[in-house]
């Protein structure tokens, strides 16, 4: 198998065992990020903590879905149990991010933000503002409020 065979079989493996998941994945270069659709009830979005796989310790980035919103979250998780949240939305004119396994990157005019959600990169000035997630039960449950 020549390496262009394996990295593809590599790929479809990776995205069947997030398919399995509950999760879908986004090619993202030679990186894969997890795309989950949470379930909504009221303004709460609610996201089980398994989208994250509670042996790996690095930092790992979600896109959530929200059913009948245009714009995705980001769930960062640090590592430690704890978690950010971002809308993915740019500081600077409001342009819809992509994720990246180091933070996020504006297709509009280039500004880079880190997965804490401060700038990187211009001309965006102000970081992104991370929204409060209880993270108590056994899901994440993320206020809609915000959006
Ligand atoms: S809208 Fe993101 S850099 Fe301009």
């Amino acid at each position: 198998m020549d390496r262009r065979s394996f990295l593809e079989s590599s790929r479809t493996l990776a995205i069947g065992a997030f398919s399995a998941a509950g999760l879908t994945a986004i090619l993202s270069g030679c990186s894969t990020i997890p795309q989950y659709t949470a379930a909504v009830s009221g303004l709460v979005a609610a996201v089980p903590k398994s989208v994250f796989d509670a042996d790996d310790d690095s930092i790992n980035i979600v896109i959530i879905t929200i059913p009948g919103k245009s714009r995705p979250l980001a769930l960062v998780s640090d590592g430690n149990g704890g978690v950010q949240c971002f809308v993915m939305r740019c500081t600077h004119k409001g342009c819809t991010l992509e994720a990246e396994p180091n933070g996020f990157s504006c297709p509009c005019h280039g500004s880079s933000f880190n997965v804490n959600g401060r700038v990187v990169t211009g001309p965006a000035v102000e970081n992104l503002t991370p929204i409060a997630v209880d993270s108590r039960g056994p899901d994440y449950l993320i206020p809609l409020s915000v959006m």
